[in-house]
């Protein structure tokens, strides 16, 4: 079968955005340094399957991630196509913004931790002094009519730590929403959490006025909990969801994170269900088999290998 029976489900949202982070978070993570020619390839295919909004790249030191140090580059082939709103890139500071600015963009993601350990490990800094180092970047980029995502990772349980109080997970998204955020990405770094820690969690930031109007998800799928993670959050009124092409991704600074929810899975969860995504399923999976030949690598994505191989 090439597509799934449409029966309706019930409980789900008419409608979902999907947030493509493969170029950025998929990439971030591959031994292979993709070619920036490539890179704004991969983007372009992903736009003409359908996918709206694309996170393209990020602005970070070329030291803490050299697959990306080509950002400038990436948005210079794409010209128009990698500006405007539905083109966010990560950017942690003040030099990221700088970087990102003269390169044209229209969205930024900033990226802050649940915990103290991630914080130091990814960011080097305290979670406090990461706010610090974020509130000058949101401040500009409002100045400059951006979007603005922040991202909160290590929401579901942390590597170093184990379990994360949900009440620290608020505490942090709350500080960054305050900064002026349009979104908020809660992030299950190394794909641990599941269905009932995904509704309490939406439950405590509704109680503090963070509802699910402003709210992403942003599952890995290192422990295969991540499409049942993502339908949860849908029944609980959540319609952004963050997923990589092929399943890509995984986080340099947390070696237990493996790849995104694939965004192949995704859209035959939807088009099972009778969500509409905008997405076409059969281009995205070619997307996937060519990426795959660049990274000389199968894609470990199911529905990949189910229709790439029948
Ligand atoms: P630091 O080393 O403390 O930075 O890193 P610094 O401010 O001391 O600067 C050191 C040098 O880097 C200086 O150069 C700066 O100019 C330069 P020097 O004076 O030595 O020649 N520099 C820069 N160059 C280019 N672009 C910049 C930049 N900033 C400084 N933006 C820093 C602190 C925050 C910069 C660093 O820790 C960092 O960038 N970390 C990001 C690591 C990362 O990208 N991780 C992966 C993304 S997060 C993720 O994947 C999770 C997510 O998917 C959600 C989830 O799954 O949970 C989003
Ligand atoms: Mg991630």
């Amino acid at each position: 079968m090439r597509s799934p029976q449409r029966e309706a489900a019930t409980g789900l949202p008419q409608r979902v955005t999907i947030y493509e982070v493969g170029p950025r978070d998929g990439l971030q993570n591959e031994k292979t340094v993709v070619p920036a020619a490539v890179k704004a390839e991969f983007i372009q295919r992903l736009a003409r399957a359908g996918l709206g909004t694309i996170e393209t790249t990020s602005f970070v030191p070329p030291s803490w991630v050299p697959q990306l140090s080509d950002a400038s580059e990436v948005l210079e082939i794409l010209g128009d196509e990698g500006k405007g709103r539905q083109r966010p890139v990560l950017v942690p500071n003040e030099r990221g913004f700088d970087r990102a600015l003269d390169a044209g963009v229209g969205a930024v993601a900033i990226f802050g931790s649940a915990t103290e350990t991630f914080a130091q490990k990814n960011l080097n800094r305290s979670v406090a002094e990461s706010v610090n180092m974020f509130s000058p970047v949101v401040k500009r980029a409002r100045d400059e009519d951006m979007w603005v995502r922040a991202y909160v990772s290590m929401c579901f349980g942390d590597p170093w730590e184990g379990p994360v109080p949900i009440e620290q997970v608020v505490d942090v998204a709350e500080q960054l929403m305050d900064l002026g955020c349009d979104e908020l990405s809660l992030g299950d770094t190394i794909g641990v959490g599941t269905t009932g820690h995904v509704a309490r969690l939406l439950e405590a930031l509704d109680a503090r006025g963070i509802g699910t109007d402003r709210i992403a998800v942003h599952f890995h799928d290192t422990y295969g909990q991540a499409l049942a993670n993502t339908m949860e959050a849908l029944r609980h009124g959540v319609a952004v969801v963050d997923a990589s092409t092929g399943g890509l991704g995984g986080c340099p600074y947390a070696k237990s994170a493996t790849g995104n929810l694939a965004t192949e899975d995704l859209v035959w969860a939807l088009d099972g269900a009778g969500v509409e995504t905008g997405v076409e399923l059969g281009q995205l999976v070619e997307t996937s088999v060519w990426m795959a030949e660049q990274l000389g690598r199968p894609s470990p994505s199911r529905v990949v290998r189910a229709l790439a191989g029948g």
